[in-house]
Protein backbone atom coordinates (compact mmCIF):
# COMPACT_ATOMS: atom_id res chain seq x y z
CA UNK A 1 0.00 0.00 0.00
CA UNK A 2 3.11 2.53 0.96
CA UNK A 3 4.20 1.66 -2.67
CA UNK A 4 1.40 2.37 -4.05
CA UNK A 5 0.99 5.39 -2.13
CA UNK A 6 4.65 6.77 -2.89
CA UNK A 7 4.18 5.47 -7.14
CA UNK A 8 0.88 8.01 -6.77
CA UNK A 9 2.58 10.69 -5.54
CA UNK A 10 5.64 10.25 -8.10
CA UNK A 11 3.04 10.34 -10.74
CA UNK A 12 1.55 13.18 -9.99
CA UNK A 13 4.59 15.16 -9.47
CA UNK A 14 5.72 14.37 -12.57
CA UNK A 15 3.04 14.94 -14.07
CA UNK A 16 2.80 18.80 -12.45
CA UNK A 17 5.89 19.41 -14.57
CA UNK A 18 4.26 19.47 -18.27
CA UNK A 19 1.21 21.37 -16.82
CA UNK A 20 1.11 24.99 -17.95
CA UNK A 21 -2.22 26.53 -17.85
CA UNK A 22 -4.29 26.52 -15.39
CA UNK A 23 -7.12 24.64 -16.48
CA UNK A 24 -5.14 21.41 -16.86
CA UNK A 25 -3.51 22.18 -13.20
CA UNK A 26 -7.60 21.77 -12.03
CA UNK A 27 -8.10 18.88 -14.07
CA UNK A 28 -5.00 17.13 -12.48
CA UNK A 29 -6.26 18.14 -8.87
CA UNK A 30 -9.46 16.70 -9.45
CA UNK A 31 -8.38 13.79 -10.90
CA UNK A 32 -5.92 12.34 -7.71
CA UNK A 33 -7.17 14.99 -4.59
CA UNK A 34 -10.86 15.21 -5.54
CA UNK A 35 -13.62 13.31 -3.80
CA UNK A 36 -13.90 10.51 -6.26
CA UNK A 37 -10.54 11.05 -6.95
CA UNK A 38 -7.32 8.60 -6.93
CA UNK A 39 -6.20 8.95 -3.48
CA UNK A 40 -9.86 9.20 -2.01
CA UNK A 41 -9.92 5.41 -3.77
CA UNK A 42 -7.06 4.48 -1.75
CA UNK A 43 -8.89 5.81 1.69
CA UNK A 44 -11.76 3.50 0.38
CA UNK A 45 -9.45 0.61 0.62
CA UNK A 46 -8.49 0.95 3.80
CA UNK A 47 -11.42 -1.35 5.53
CA UNK A 48 -8.97 -4.23 4.77
CA UNK A 49 -6.05 -3.28 6.36
CA UNK A 50 -5.32 -4.35 10.45
CA UNK A 51 -5.77 -1.99 12.80
CA UNK A 52 -2.10 -1.41 13.30
CA UNK A 53 -1.49 -0.18 9.95
CA UNK A 54 -4.88 1.87 9.00
CA UNK A 55 -3.35 4.52 11.15
CA UNK A 56 0.07 4.88 10.17
CA UNK A 57 -1.76 4.73 5.93
CA UNK A 58 -3.70 6.84 6.80
CA UNK A 59 -1.23 9.43 7.83
CA UNK A 60 0.90 9.20 5.07
CA UNK A 61 -2.42 9.61 2.40
CA UNK A 62 -3.03 12.77 4.18
CA UNK A 63 0.73 14.10 4.44
CA UNK A 64 1.08 12.89 0.79
CA UNK A 65 -1.93 15.25 -0.14
CA UNK A 66 -1.16 17.87 1.73
CA UNK A 67 2.54 18.14 0.28
CA UNK A 68 0.67 17.56 -3.40
CA UNK A 69 -1.86 20.39 -2.58
CA UNK A 70 0.76 22.82 -1.72
CA UNK A 71 2.97 21.98 -4.89
CA UNK A 72 -0.50 22.49 -7.10
CA UNK A 73 -1.16 26.00 -5.02
CA UNK A 74 2.22 26.83 -5.60
CA UNK A 75 2.13 26.49 -9.43
CA UNK A 76 -1.47 27.93 -9.50
CA UNK A 77 0.33 31.17 -8.20
CA UNK A 78 2.56 31.00 -10.80
CA UNK A 79 0.26 30.09 -13.87
CA UNK A 80 -2.19 32.71 -12.67
CA UNK A 81 0.80 35.52 -12.31
CA UNK A 82 2.13 34.88 -15.62
CA UNK A 83 -1.69 35.54 -16.91
CA UNK A 84 -1.48 38.31 -15.13
CA UNK A 85 0.96 40.01 -16.75
CA UNK A 86 0.19 39.03 -20.20
CA UNK A 87 -3.07 40.65 -19.96
CA UNK A 88 -0.61 43.54 -18.37
CA UNK A 89 1.59 43.30 -21.46
CA UNK A 90 -1.20 43.26 -23.99
CA UNK A 91 -3.26 46.06 -22.70
CA UNK A 92 -0.34 48.59 -22.06
CA UNK A 93 -1.67 51.91 -24.03
CA UNK A 94 0.78 54.49 -25.06
CA UNK A 95 -0.33 57.62 -23.67
CA UNK A 96 2.31 59.61 -25.65
CA UNK A 97 0.16 58.69 -28.87
CA UNK A 98 -1.68 61.84 -30.56
CA UNK A 99 -5.36 61.33 -29.92
CA UNK A 100 -8.30 60.83 -32.52
CA UNK A 101 -8.76 64.62 -34.08
CA UNK A 102 -12.29 66.03 -33.56
CA UNK A 103 -13.08 68.13 -36.01
CA UNK A 104 -15.51 70.61 -34.78
CA UNK A 105 -18.08 72.41 -37.39
CA UNK A 106 -18.84 75.97 -37.76
CA UNK A 107 -21.55 77.95 -38.90
CA UNK A 108 -22.61 78.95 -42.14
CA UNK A 109 -20.91 82.25 -43.86
CA UNK A 110 -24.50 83.78 -43.94
CA UNK A 111 -24.91 83.16 -40.37
CA UNK A 112 -21.63 84.74 -39.81
CA UNK A 113 -22.59 87.56 -41.67
CA UNK A 114 -25.88 87.90 -40.34
CA UNK A 115 -24.20 88.03 -36.66
CA UNK A 116 -21.68 90.25 -37.90
CA UNK A 117 -24.59 92.72 -38.72
CA UNK A 118 -26.20 92.05 -35.68
CA UNK A 119 -23.13 92.73 -33.10
CA UNK A 120 -22.58 96.00 -35.45
CA UNK A 121 -26.18 97.47 -34.93
CA UNK A 122 -26.14 96.09 -31.39
CA UNK A 123 -23.16 98.21 -30.47
CA UNK A 124 -25.17 101.16 -31.91
CA UNK A 125 -28.08 100.70 -29.28
CA UNK A 126 -30.11 98.70 -31.41
CA UNK A 127 -32.33 95.46 -30.35
CA UNK A 128 -32.27 92.32 -32.03
CA UNK A 129 -35.81 91.07 -32.35
CA UNK A 130 -37.09 88.18 -34.52
CA UNK A 131 -40.27 87.57 -36.76
CA UNK A 132 -42.09 85.07 -38.19
CA UNK A 133 -40.81 83.71 -41.90
CA UNK A 134 -45.28 82.89 -42.42
CA UNK A 135 -46.28 86.05 -42.20
CA UNK A 136 -50.09 88.14 -42.82
CA UNK A 137 -50.85 89.10 -46.13
CA UNK A 138 -51.75 91.88 -44.07
CA UNK A 139 -48.51 93.05 -42.37
CA UNK A 140 -46.01 92.07 -45.39
CA UNK A 141 -48.71 94.44 -47.84
CA UNK A 142 -51.51 96.30 -46.35
CA UNK A 143 -49.97 97.53 -43.18
CA UNK A 144 -46.87 98.69 -45.31
CA UNK A 145 -48.95 100.95 -47.57
CA UNK A 146 -48.53 98.55 -50.46
CA UNK A 147 -51.12 99.77 -53.03
CA UNK A 148 -53.78 96.58 -54.22
CA UNK A 149 -52.55 96.38 -57.38
CA UNK A 150 -49.03 96.48 -56.42
CA UNK A 151 -46.70 94.09 -59.06
CA UNK A 152 -45.00 92.52 -55.83
CA UNK A 153 -48.49 91.09 -54.76
CA UNK A 154 -48.97 88.90 -57.79
CA UNK A 155 -49.35 85.19 -57.38
CA UNK A 156 -46.66 85.11 -59.72
CA UNK A 157 -44.19 86.76 -57.47
CA UNK A 158 -45.35 85.88 -53.67
CA UNK A 159 -45.71 82.57 -52.53
CA UNK A 160 -49.20 82.27 -50.96
CA UNK A 161 -50.01 79.50 -48.48
CA UNK A 162 -54.08 80.80 -48.43
CA UNK A 163 -55.37 84.30 -49.74
CA UNK A 164 -54.19 85.81 -46.36
CA UNK A 165 -51.29 84.18 -45.17
CA UNK A 166 -48.05 83.94 -47.48
CA UNK A 167 -44.53 83.45 -47.19
CA UNK A 168 -43.00 86.89 -46.29
CA UNK A 169 -41.63 88.73 -49.03
CA UNK A 170 -39.22 90.88 -47.15
CA UNK A 171 -38.64 91.69 -43.48
CA UNK A 172 -40.22 94.70 -43.46
CA UNK A 173 -43.95 93.11 -42.17
CA UNK A 174 -41.19 93.25 -38.70
CA UNK A 175 -41.46 96.63 -38.74
CA UNK A 176 -45.16 96.44 -38.59
CA UNK A 177 -45.06 94.03 -35.50
CA UNK A 178 -43.07 95.93 -33.45
CA UNK A 179 -44.36 99.15 -34.08
CA UNK A 180 -47.80 97.44 -32.63
CA UNK A 181 -46.14 95.60 -29.84
CA UNK A 182 -43.46 98.38 -28.73
CA UNK A 183 -44.08 101.91 -27.52
CA UNK A 184 -41.65 104.20 -29.13
CA UNK A 185 -38.84 105.32 -28.92
CA UNK A 186 -36.83 101.80 -29.62
CA UNK A 187 -34.59 100.96 -32.51
CA UNK A 188 -34.51 97.58 -33.73
CA UNK A 189 -32.81 95.42 -36.53
CA UNK A 190 -34.34 91.59 -37.51
CA UNK A 191 -32.92 89.51 -40.16
CA UNK A 192 -34.20 86.18 -41.13
CA UNK A 193 -34.93 84.23 -44.37
CA UNK A 194 -37.61 86.07 -46.98
CA UNK A 195 -38.78 84.39 -50.32
CA UNK A 196 -39.81 85.61 -54.05
CA UNK A 197 -41.07 83.54 -56.89
CA UNK A 198 -37.68 83.90 -58.19
CA UNK A 199 -35.85 81.64 -61.05
CA UNK A 200 -32.60 80.76 -59.77
CA UNK A 201 -29.87 82.49 -61.56
CA UNK A 202 -26.11 83.41 -60.52
CA UNK A 203 -27.92 86.13 -58.17
CA UNK A 204 -30.88 85.22 -57.72
CA UNK A 205 -32.91 82.64 -55.53
CA UNK A 206 -36.24 82.05 -54.99
CA UNK A 207 -35.14 81.73 -50.94
CA UNK A 208 -32.90 84.79 -49.79
CA UNK A 209 -31.80 86.67 -46.77
CA UNK A 210 -32.93 90.43 -45.14
CA UNK A 211 -31.75 92.27 -42.61
CA UNK A 212 -34.59 95.02 -41.38
CA UNK A 213 -33.69 98.02 -39.24
CA UNK A 214 -36.39 100.07 -38.16
CA UNK A 215 -35.82 103.38 -35.66
CA UNK A 216 -39.09 105.34 -34.17
CA UNK A 217 -38.29 108.61 -32.12
CA UNK A 218 -38.88 112.31 -31.98
CA UNK A 219 -37.57 114.35 -34.21
CA UNK A 220 -35.88 111.55 -36.63
CA UNK A 221 -34.54 112.65 -39.90
CA UNK A 222 -32.90 111.94 -42.68
CA UNK A 223 -29.63 112.56 -41.45
CA UNK A 224 -30.41 110.10 -39.16
CA UNK A 225 -30.65 107.84 -41.21
CA UNK A 226 -27.59 108.69 -43.22
CA UNK A 227 -25.44 108.90 -40.56
CA UNK A 228 -26.47 105.51 -39.27
CA UNK A 229 -25.82 103.83 -42.78
CA UNK A 230 -22.90 105.47 -43.47
CA UNK A 231 -21.50 104.54 -39.60
CA UNK A 232 -23.07 101.20 -40.31
CA UNK A 233 -20.94 100.98 -43.72
CA UNK A 234 -17.63 102.11 -41.91
CA UNK A 235 -18.10 99.49 -39.45
CA UNK A 236 -18.82 96.48 -41.69
CA UNK A 237 -16.34 97.21 -44.45
CA UNK A 238 -13.39 100.08 -43.39
CA UNK A 239 -13.37 103.69 -42.88
CA UNK A 240 -12.54 104.33 -46.33
CA UNK A 241 -15.78 102.90 -47.92
CA UNK A 242 -18.56 105.63 -49.27
CA UNK A 243 -21.87 105.47 -49.75
CA UNK A 244 -24.29 107.01 -52.62
CA UNK A 245 -28.21 107.54 -51.85
CA UNK A 246 -30.34 107.16 -54.95
CA UNK A 247 -33.71 108.45 -54.72
CA UNK A 248 -36.38 105.51 -55.22
CA UNK A 249 -39.71 103.92 -54.34
CA UNK A 250 -41.20 102.19 -52.00
CA UNK A 251 -44.45 102.31 -50.74
CA UNK A 252 -43.70 102.23 -46.82
CA UNK A 253 -41.24 105.02 -46.89
CA UNK A 254 -41.23 108.65 -47.98
CA UNK A 255 -39.04 109.91 -49.18
CA UNK A 256 -37.36 106.50 -50.13
CA UNK A 257 -33.27 105.36 -51.67
CA UNK A 258 -31.45 102.46 -52.64
CA UNK A 259 -27.87 102.74 -51.23
CA UNK A 260 -24.30 101.86 -53.26
CA UNK A 261 -21.28 101.32 -51.47
CA UNK A 262 -17.90 101.59 -52.53
CA UNK A 263 -16.54 98.56 -54.60
CA UNK A 264 -15.03 96.24 -52.30
CA UNK A 265 -12.55 95.01 -54.58
CA UNK A 266 -11.09 98.57 -55.72
CA UNK A 267 -12.32 100.95 -52.87
CA UNK A 268 -13.75 102.91 -55.61
CA UNK A 269 -11.07 103.31 -58.22
CA UNK A 270 -13.12 101.12 -60.45
CA UNK A 271 -12.23 97.70 -61.62
CA UNK A 272 -13.53 94.75 -63.51
CA UNK A 273 -15.70 93.45 -59.97
CA UNK A 274 -17.95 96.93 -60.43
CA UNK A 275 -17.76 97.60 -64.45
CA UNK A 276 -15.35 100.51 -64.09
CA UNK A 277 -18.17 102.44 -62.18
CA UNK A 278 -16.46 102.12 -57.99
CA UNK A 279 -19.87 101.23 -56.74
CA UNK A 280 -21.30 98.20 -55.58
CA UNK A 281 -24.96 98.24 -56.12
CA UNK A 282 -28.38 97.61 -54.05
CA UNK A 283 -26.98 96.70 -50.99
CA UNK A 284 -29.65 97.98 -49.29
CA UNK A 285 -33.29 100.32 -49.63
CA UNK A 286 -34.11 102.46 -47.29
CA UNK A 287 -36.26 105.84 -46.00
CA UNK A 288 -38.22 107.61 -43.28
CA UNK A 289 -41.42 105.48 -42.37
CA UNK A 290 -44.55 106.92 -44.26
CA UNK A 291 -46.87 108.68 -42.03
CA UNK A 292 -49.44 106.45 -43.51
CA UNK A 293 -47.52 103.34 -41.75
CA UNK A 294 -47.16 104.83 -38.38
CA UNK A 295 -50.99 105.49 -38.47
CA UNK A 296 -51.94 102.08 -39.18
CA UNK A 297 -49.66 100.37 -36.35
CA UNK A 298 -51.35 103.46 -33.77
CA UNK A 299 -47.86 105.75 -33.40
CA UNK A 300 -49.27 109.61 -33.98
CA UNK A 301 -46.93 111.02 -37.35
CA UNK A 302 -47.32 114.65 -35.96
CA UNK A 303 -45.32 113.30 -32.43
CA UNK A 304 -43.12 110.45 -34.13
CA UNK A 305 -41.10 110.20 -37.27
CA UNK A 306 -38.69 107.09 -37.78
CA UNK A 307 -36.56 105.80 -40.24
CA UNK A 308 -36.29 102.05 -41.55
CA UNK A 309 -33.68 99.66 -44.13
CA UNK A 310 -33.69 96.59 -45.54
CA UNK A 311 -30.62 94.79 -46.58
CA UNK A 312 -29.62 92.03 -48.29
CA UNK A 313 -27.68 90.19 -46.80
CA UNK A 314 -26.92 87.45 -49.21
CA UNK A 315 -25.77 90.37 -51.53
CA UNK A 316 -23.56 91.51 -48.71
CA UNK A 317 -22.08 87.93 -47.96
CA UNK A 318 -21.57 88.02 -51.84
CA UNK A 319 -19.42 90.85 -51.65
CA UNK A 320 -17.78 90.41 -48.79
CA UNK A 321 -16.09 86.92 -49.72
CA UNK A 322 -16.27 87.41 -53.08
CA UNK A 323 -18.64 84.90 -54.13
CA UNK A 324 -20.33 85.03 -57.49
CA UNK A 325 -23.01 82.38 -57.74
CA UNK A 326 -25.45 83.04 -54.82
CA UNK A 327 -26.61 79.23 -55.63
CA UNK A 328 -23.16 78.16 -53.68
CA UNK A 329 -24.81 79.58 -50.63
CA UNK A 330 -27.38 76.74 -50.20
CA UNK A 331 -25.92 73.46 -51.90
CA UNK A 332 -24.05 73.18 -49.03
CA UNK A 333 -21.17 71.67 -50.70
CA UNK A 334 -18.54 71.13 -47.47
CA UNK A 335 -15.95 71.87 -49.99
CA UNK A 336 -17.56 75.55 -50.28
CA UNK A 337 -18.08 75.69 -46.86
CA UNK A 338 -15.19 74.55 -45.35
CA UNK A 339 -13.32 77.45 -46.46
CA UNK A 340 -14.62 80.09 -44.26
N1 LIG B 1 -38.34 95.86 -47.97
C1 LIG B 1 -37.56 96.49 -49.00
C2 LIG B 1 -37.17 95.44 -50.04
O1 LIG B 1 -37.31 94.29 -49.80
C3 LIG B 1 -36.32 97.14 -48.46
C4 LIG B 1 -36.63 98.30 -47.55
C5 LIG B 1 -36.74 98.11 -46.19
C6 LIG B 1 -36.79 99.57 -48.07
C7 LIG B 1 -37.00 99.19 -45.36
C8 LIG B 1 -37.04 100.64 -47.25
C9 LIG B 1 -37.15 100.46 -45.92
O2 LIG B 1 -36.71 95.78 -51.12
Amino acid sequence: MKEKIQELRSIVINELKNINDLSSLDKLRVRYLGKKGEFTKILRGMGALSKEERPVIGKLVNEVREELEKRIDVIKVKLENEVKNDKLKKEKIDITLPGDKISFGHRHPLIQVVEELENVFSKMGFQIVEGPEVETVYNNFDALNSPENHPSRDKSDTFYITEDILLRTHTSPVQIRTMKEKKPPFKIVSAGRTFRFDDVDDTHSPMFHQLEGLVVDKNITMANLKHTIDMFIKELFGEEMKTRFRPHYFPFTEPSAEVDVSCLSCKGEGCEECNGTGWSMELLGCGMVHPKVLKNCEIDPDEYSGFAFGLGVDRIAMVKYGINNIRLLFENDMRFLNQF
